[in-house]
């Protein structure tokens, strides 16, 4: 279902000063109250929270901790108030039409935070923004926490993780930041880190149906894994942005980390929701593509599950 559509344009009215700033009372408004976002919402309680959904639907969910207690979130739809955080946790592929749904509230926000899988989004909204001269600072993170969906309202806390964010364009954070985010100042790479092994990962879980345990078990699985991770990691090096640890190893030692765990995608895949395989493996090939390159293995993967 399509974010409710409103004019992707700015307004240019002034930005009215946002609540209280100090670390301990942020004003954030979530875009998308998926597992990420509801877990973040859960950890941000204390916070001023607002909550979006697609179809302007009351933002009611229940996440269940990690001691199986359930809590319940009610946030309210984040309407013309200030706010310091707008923090995008829809799909990749969502991202730019999510945003400009919200096009005429952006002049009261501070900062934006995309905090999702995959890459491509990030510079896509990053031009969008700077064509509409807004002036909020546009941050991007990856989150190794585990959250899943038990169903439309209910999200799972599975593991504890880091949550690490940084500035899209390199310059001097000056925001206050919401508990639980790490500021790092090489964000780029460490989504690439993470997107090399989404790269690989996730694809073949989908394809095997396994879970990620079994990327390390079974024979096959585990030479599938070492023959894509090998492609992925030559990808890196032809866009001379090499990876600073070998792939293969890396996946491997992920994959048996998460052994119960079903990928992200395999859940896609399972539960008939879009993929983010176009935000990992498609950014690879079309990244490829401009130098002439093939990844045989990534697209063809990618077609299977298209
Ligand atoms: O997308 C996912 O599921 C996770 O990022 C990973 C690392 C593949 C573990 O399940």
């Amino acid at each position: 279902m399509p974010y409710s559509s409103s004019p992707p344009q700015i307004p240019t009215a002034s930005r009215t000063p946002a609540p209280s700033t100090d670390e301990a009372t942020q004003s954030i408004a979530i875009l998308g109250l998926g597992a990420i976002g509801t877990l973040m919402a859960w950890h941000w309680r204390e916070h001023v929270l607002y909550g979006i959904t697609r179809d302007n639907s009351r933002c009611q969910r229940t996440l269940i901790d990690q001691q199986q207690t359930a809590h319940s979130l009610t946030l309210p739809t984040w309407q013309h108030e200030a706010i310091d955080w707008l923090v995008i946790t829809t799909k990749a592929s969502a991202t730019l039409e999510a945003l400009q749904s919200v096009a005429n509230q952006l002049p009261q926000v501070q900062n934006i935070l995309l905090l999702q899988n995959g890459m491509g989004q990030q510079q896509q909204v990053s031009d969008w923004l700077s064509q509409q001269q807004c002036s909020a600072n546009l941050w991007a993170g990856i989150s190794t926490e585990g959250a899943y969906r038990q169903n439309t309202e209910q999200v799972v806390y599975a593991g504890s993780g880091d949550t690490h964010i940084g500035l899209w364009q390199a310059q001097h954070p000056t925001a206050s930041i919401p508990n639980g985010l790490t500021v790092v100042d090489d964000i780029q790479q460490r989504i690439r880190a993470k997107l090399a092994i989404n790269a690989v990962i996730n694809p073949l879980t989908a394809v095997f149906r396994c879970r990620n345990g079994e990327l390390v078990s079974h024979d096959e699985y585990r030479q599938a894994l070492k023959e894509l991770a090998t492609e992925v990691q030559q990808c890196f090096e032809t866009l001379q942005q090499p990876l600073n640890f070998d792939l293969t190893e890396r996946s491997l030692a992920v994959a048996e980390a998460t052994a119960a765990n079903q990928s992200s995608t395999l859940q896609d895949v399972l539960h008939q929701r879009p993929t983010e395989l176009d935000y990992i493996n498609g950014y690879l090939i079309r990244q490829a593509q401009q130098l002439n390159i093939e990844l045989p293995l990534n697209r063809r993967l990618l077609a299977q599950l298209s």
